[in-house]
């Protein structure tokens, strides 16, 4: 059966990109049925388009609660038949509203190795830490700040010659390759 996902992003979508190639290289057995997106100027939107995957873009200011904005997502993702969300680079806290619609069916990538430096700066966080190791971390998401149950993590090496456009480009990578392996597993398991 193919899962119906949508991905939410604020950005430049690699991620997004990531797991689209891991669709066609049918690694996974999923499609991609909606982008949702917060943020009308972000790249992602193009890449979205130019395959023809429909995109939502919510104007959360045009709401007057973050409640109001998210029922209007779930309308789309119900219009969508979506089963799975994956939120790649989306730079906004759900709330209970999104997240009691999906039970376990919301997870995240975070930059970083979770419980460790969690929120906006994953990345520079560790760098600025000086850590030997950090990573990425797939896991599912809750109302709080990258707090859910971790599915799965990958180590990346942070090299004492690193700047921080290094260390970015090996997370990067990571995030590429743990995102579509993490939910190829998941998918062959239900
Ligand atoms: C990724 O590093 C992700 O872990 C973080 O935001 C970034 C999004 O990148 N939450 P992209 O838009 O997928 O390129």
């Amino acid at each position: 059966m193919v899962t119906k996902i949508a991905i939410f992003a604020s950005g430049t979508g690699t991620n997004f990109s990531a797991l689209h190639q891991a669709i066609i290289n049918q690694k996974l057995p999923a499609k991609i049925s909606l982008v949702v997106v917060d943020q009308p100027n972000a790249p992602v939107i193009a890449k979205a388009q130019a395959l023809g995957i429909p995109v939502f873009i919510v104007n959360y200011r045009a709401y007057a609660e973050k409640k109001l904005a998210e029922l209007a997502i779930i309308e789309q993702l119900n219009l969508h038949r979506v089963t799975l969300i994956l939120l790649a680079g989306y730079m906004r806290i759900l709330t209970p509203t999104l997240i009691t619609a999906y039970p376990n069916q919301i997870i995240n990538i975070h930059p970083a190795l979770l419980p460790n430096f969690p929120g906006r700066h994953g990345i520079l966080d560790a760098y600025q830490a000086n850590v030997k190791l950090t990573g990425v971390t797939v896991h599912y998401v809750d109302t709080g700040i990258d707090t859910g149950t971790i599915i799965q993590q990958m180590t990346v090496p942070r090299l004492a010659t690193d700047t921080l456009a290094d260390l970015e480009k090996r997370i990067h990578a990571a995030e590429h390759q743990l995102y579509p392996a993490v939910l190829a597993k998941l998918l062959s398991e239900e």
